[in-house]
């Protein structure tokens, strides 16, 4: 597939009789990945890396989770550094990666599900313009101006 033009991938789409792919197929307003998927490359390729950094954070979490076994006093010398300025951060860019993911995993599932495809961009900067608001919101939170 990956050679196939936007035209080529069209007339698959638009022919009748057994579907050859899953989903909907490439998307009429030519939003394609570079594997010639039907959601935008770029996001594709964010979503991806900001899904492999939720899964890292996620062992990352379970592993300070463990200082609680060893004591009050070291998960009271974390809480030190994880809530100095430069580390909070490193706290909002995660938050950006889940909402990033979190919204743009709305559309993908939207769209794979065949559901307002032909919106697929209006839902993407729909979503990041939530996302935007909501990440101006937490850092403004984190960092105590609200
Ligand atoms: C906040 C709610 C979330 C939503 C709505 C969501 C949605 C999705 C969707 C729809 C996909 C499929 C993407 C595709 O088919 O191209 C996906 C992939 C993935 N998600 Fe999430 N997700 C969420 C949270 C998470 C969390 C918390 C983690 C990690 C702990 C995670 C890790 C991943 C990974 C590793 C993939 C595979 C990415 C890839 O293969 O390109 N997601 N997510």
């Amino acid at each position: 597939m990956s050679s196939s033009s936007l035209s080529d991938l069209v007339a698959e789409r638009d022919r009748p009789g057994p579907v050859h792919h899953k989903g909907p197929g490439p998307a009429a307003n030519g939003w394609l990945d570079p594997r010639g998927r039907e959601h935008g490359g770029r996001a594709f390729a964010l979503h991806r890396l900001t899904g492999l950094v939720l899964v890292f954070y996620l062992y990352l979490h379970l592993a300070v989770l463990s200082l609680l076994l060893v004591g009050s006093s070291s998960w009271s010398s974390f809480l030190g550094i994880v809530t100095a300025k430069g580390f909070l951060a490193f706290e909002v860019v995660l938050i950006l990666t889940l909402i990033f993911h979190g919204l743009n995993g709305i559309r993908v599932a939207l769209v794979g599900s065949g559901v307002m495809v032909s919106h697929e961009r209006a839902i993407f900067w729909a979503g990041m313009t939530i996302g935007a608001v909501a990440i101006a919101g937490t850092a403004l939170h984190v960092f105590g101006a609200l």
